[in-house]
């Protein structure tokens, strides 16, 4: 168990202390009665997600709400047409919001830029007349390998109204990444750009997309956004910049009508082997679920400055950066660049800057501002702020406190909102309303059962860790994995009978509260990015002196966990800190910066079942001083 499962154990234990919502929050909540709500939609989640459904336009009415007849192979909103874009952008159009900012974007150097709504439609109708000028239509894959940029979302938008699947690539992937996931999509165009600031430095994107467009040959053409005025390779035949790319292009281009259960994009997630899974969604529930779940968890009443500051590349980006924000009409911001460049206080700063109402952040990132001391958010007053919110990890309530007390200044709830790739949307959460307890993601939100299980499904006592399974389907579901039906069964609907299986582990509480712990199976969670040990271990093996190896999430004060890796040399060959430092290098090369190896042991051996799977289990118990569990089947 890692110091922050500790941490949270010891808090279910002993502290059960509620922090209550001011008068203030809950005279403007939505929700006001935050048990009714879930009593109220517990009995019939149908019917709530189809009157969520009402706050998006159909081009056509569906005919049947959901649709099990082919379980799990679920739909919502059987017959409906709509489009993702359409209701993001062009419904906006026709009323005031047109002329309300969409998008706030500021790098790490102070550039910044804004766009209106009409702007950012006129930009989207621009990318998506070039697009169907070069061939693309619907059911077409595009690939995105972009920095945190307005031109991200105005691509990924374009795509989604002509009925293209966009798949984002995070830009933090290698190039060997990057190309196992065009080649997986069958893309046919990537637009990226030619490099992106972090921490003064330029990272050099179009030299690693062409790296991964070597070895695609279904990429026809590459778009380069000009985002630094560093030189960059340019092949004319297949290179063209943004600007000349949707140079000429009419503003104006019709929303492609789209049946509900049309593929809106695929993401690439890691799951426990070394392939990524490209979870699938769609048009029609996907917008349902987003857009209800950011209304009402983070209390949006239309004007609100909205500051995510996941990355486009991740679901969180996805959902609650760009399609969720500009579903609801409000205003979303952009960062690129890290929290601590100039000093660290950068946050702060945009915070009071812009005027951010609600800020929408990661653990990892409020350990590292934690590790800077109070003395930076004491100068702010941050008064604009009025809910908080985190995702992506469990928040340790140390680092909870710290969130609530010294950004929120005591004032601002914090929405710790348990979701995944696959969900779509916020699935486990508190609403403004709802009483707060240090570290829980509190209860489903409306409309979603959850449950703590054991292996066969059975519900477990108030205090007892078990699997987190979600018994009921929701609109904004993954619909399957790209090309991989079976996978989807496999993972997803078969671990436990007749129940969603999250892959991660978690206690109720005696007031209902859900303490997540963490996952159950192979995969990793660095700085609350996800990513199987069986990727890392592949990319160790393809290093020509390594036999075998098996990696394990080690805690990490600021990044929630980090990797250590168990090595096996090919024999003869020495155990060198040279080596050590090679195949750290290696693991960066085959999967990119965010697979951070901390630690490297040669070993001669390593734990096995008899059918010769690594027992990580063992490595980590063992690693930590815990005790080993049950070994019976260790050989
Ligand atoms: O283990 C859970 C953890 O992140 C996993 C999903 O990762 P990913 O698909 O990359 O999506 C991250 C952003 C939605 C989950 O299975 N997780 C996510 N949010 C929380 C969390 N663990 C605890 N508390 C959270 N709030």
């Amino acid at each position: 168990m890692s110091k922050i499962n500790r941490d949270l154990t010891d808090v279910l234990l002993t502290s059960q202390k509620k922090y209550y919502p001011s008068r203030k929050i809950l005279k403007q909540a939505i929700v006001k009665d935050y048990e009714k709500i879930l009593k109220e939609t517990v009995s019939d989640p149908i019917k709530f997600w189809e009157e969520a459904a009402r706050d998006v336009e159909w081009f056509r009415e569906w005919d049947k709400v959901f649709d099990n007849s082919n379980k799990p192979f679920f739909k919502w909103f059987v017959g409906g047409k709509t489009n993702l874009a359409y209701n993001a952008l062009d419904r906006h159009i026709k009323t005031k919001t047109r002329n309300k900012t969409a998008i706030i974007w500021e790098d790490e150097t102070g550039r910044t830029r804004k766009y209106k709504y009409i702007e950012v439609y006129y930009e989207v109708n621009k990318i998506v007349n070039a697009l169907r000028n070069n061939g693309i239509k619907k059911g077409d894959r595009v690939a995105i390998y972009m920095p945190n940029i307005p031109e991200i979302a105005f691509v990924m938008l374009a795509c989604a109204k002509m009925g293209v699947m966009h798949s984002v690539v995070y830009a933090g992937f290698s190039a060997n990444a990057l190309a196992d996931r065009i080649k997986d999509a069958r893309a046919k165009i990537l637009f990226t750009a030619d490099g992106s600031f972090r921490r003064g430095k330029v990272i050099n994107l179009k030299e690693i997309a062409d790296e991964a467009v070597k070895k695609c040959r279904t990429i026809k053409k590459v778009v380069v956004v000009k985002n630094n005025k560093k030189k960059v390779n340019f092949n004319p035949k297949k290179d063209i910049w943004y600007k000349d790319f949707i140079k000429g292009q009419s503003c104006e281009a019709e929303a492609a009508p789209m049946d509900a259960e049309d593929p809106a994009f695929v993401l690439y997630t890691s799951g426990t082997t070394s392939k990524p899974k490209g979870v699938v969604h769609v048009h029609g529930g996907y917008q349902v679920g987003v857009l209800r779940t950011i209304k009402w968890v983070f209390d949006l009443h239309g004007n609100e400055i909205f500051w995510c500051t996941a990355d486009p590349g991740w679901i969180t980006g996805h959902s609650y950066i760009i399609y969720g924000p500009l579903l609801a009409g409000i205003t979303t911001v952009m960062y690129e660049g890290v929290p601590d460049v100039p000093q660290p206080d950068r946050i702060y700063k945009i915070i009071q800057k812009y005027k951010i109402n609600i800020l929408y952040t990661a653990p990892t990132l409020i350990r590292a501002l934690m590790r800077y001391g109070t003395k930076w958010p004491k100068k702010y007053k941050m008064s604009s702020l009025r809910i908080l919110g985190s995702v992506g990890e469990p928040i340790n309530p140390e680092a909870w406190k710290w969130y609530y007390t010294y950004i929120g200044k005591k004032r601002c709830p914090i929405m710790d909102t348990w979701w995944q790739t696959e969900t779509g949307m916020n699935m486990i959460t508190p609403l403004p309303a709802a009483p707060l307890k240090a570290g829980s993601a509190c209860k489903p939100f409306p409309g979603i059962i959850a449950d703590v299980v054991d292996k066969k499904g059975k519900s477990v006592l108030a205090g007892k860790g078990g699997y987190l399974v979600i018994r009921n389907q929701w609109p904004s579901m993954i619909r399957t994995i790209f090309n991989n039906p079976e996978r989807y069964i496999k993972t997803y609907w078969s671990q436990i009978k007749g129940v969603y299986f999250t892959g991660d582990v978690a206690f109720r509480d005696k007031d209902g509260y859900f303490w997540i712990q963490g996952r159950a199976d192979d995969v990793l969670k660095i700085a609350g990015h996800r990513i199987g040990t069986a990727e890392v271990e592949s990319a160790f093996v393809s290093h020509p002196k390594v036999v075998e190896a098996g990696v394990i999430g080690v805690p990490d004060k600021i990044k929630g966990e980090v990797i250590k890796a168990f090595v096996i040399l090919k024999e003869g060959v020495k155990a060198t800190e040279e080596l050590k430092k090679e195949l750290k290098k290696q693991v960066r090369k085959t999967l990119g910066p965010i697979a951070v190896i901390k630690d490297i042991e040669f070993v001669d051996k390593l734990p096995k079942t008899r059918s010769g799977k690594i027992m990580r289990r063992v490595l980590k118990a063992k690693e930590l001083g815990l005790p080993l569990g049950d070994t019976s089947s260790l050989v």
